[in-house]
């Protein structure tokens, strides 16, 4: 009997010893917000991005330049990208498809990448200029993201039709058919651009319709 009791008490003096405020009150949130470090901000503001309970930002925060590095060329935006495309995917799958059934994807920064030209331009810390993306878009070089490359082709596999609606202008018709092309999109039913005039309008009301891809600043959905 002496011995239970006193291998409890040194039990609960070591349980008591490794246990941390927040473990002893797991209910209690740590209120030291101060001590976030900018990893954890920039995590929490990353998600408030993709929720739009943060819109209309113009750049990134500058502390968040090198997670937001290290979120793009590390394992989760590949990771992200594959998730939102499965899970259109699997909306897909389960269909019975007739002849004019179609997916509508936008194009920047859901399936050509738009990262080698942010990787230049700061990953969003700087301002977007418009000169200096629509040059880029122009060299018709923007590579596929792979998740959604692959996705593209099951939906056509299982007899989907593709619209690519972009935001865009009229004048990226040659450019942006060359580049898809370029990028392994063989096949599409239309490709709609905007009009300078239409642009103007929906330039804040994007995101309409299936935007396959997690969010950049700047013009990164239809
Ligand atoms: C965009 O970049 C060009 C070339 O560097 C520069 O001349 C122009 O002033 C910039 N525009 C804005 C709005 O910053």
């Amino acid at each position: 009997m002496k011995m239970k009791v006193l291998v409890f008490f040194v039990a609960t003096i070591l349980v008591a010893w490794q246990c941390h405020a927040y473990d002893m009150f797991p209910l209690r949130m740590n209120t030291g917000y101060g001590a976030r470090t900018p990893e954890v901000r920039c995590a929490s503001w990353r998600l408030a991005v993709e929720a739009h309970n943060i819109f209309g930002f113009e750049t990134i925060p500058e502390e968040c330049v090198e997670a937001t590095k290290e979120y793009i060329h590390g394992e989760q935006y590949r990771s992200d990208s594959k998730t939102v495309n499965q899970q259109a995917y699997f909306y897909a799958r389960d269909l019975e498809v007739h002849p004019k059934d179609t997916f509508v994807f936008s194009i920047d920064g859901t399936v050509l990448s738009n990262i080698p030209y942010y990787q230049k331009h700061g990953y969003g810390v700087e301002k977007f200029n418009s000169t200096l993306y629509d040059e880029w878009v122009n060299k018709g070089n923007a590579p596929a993201l792979p998740e959604t490359l692959k996705n593209y082709n099951k939906l056509v596999s299982l007899g989907f039709k593709i619209i690519f609606l972009s935001g865009r202008t009229l004048d990226k018709q040659a450019v942006t058919e060359a580049n898809l092309k370029k990028a392994g999109y063989h096949t599409w039913e239309k490709l709609i651009l905007k009009s300078v005039f239409f642009f103007l309008y929906t330039i804040f009301s994007s995101q309409l319709i299936l935007n396959v891809a997690p969010n950049l600043p700047g013009r990164n959905s239809l």
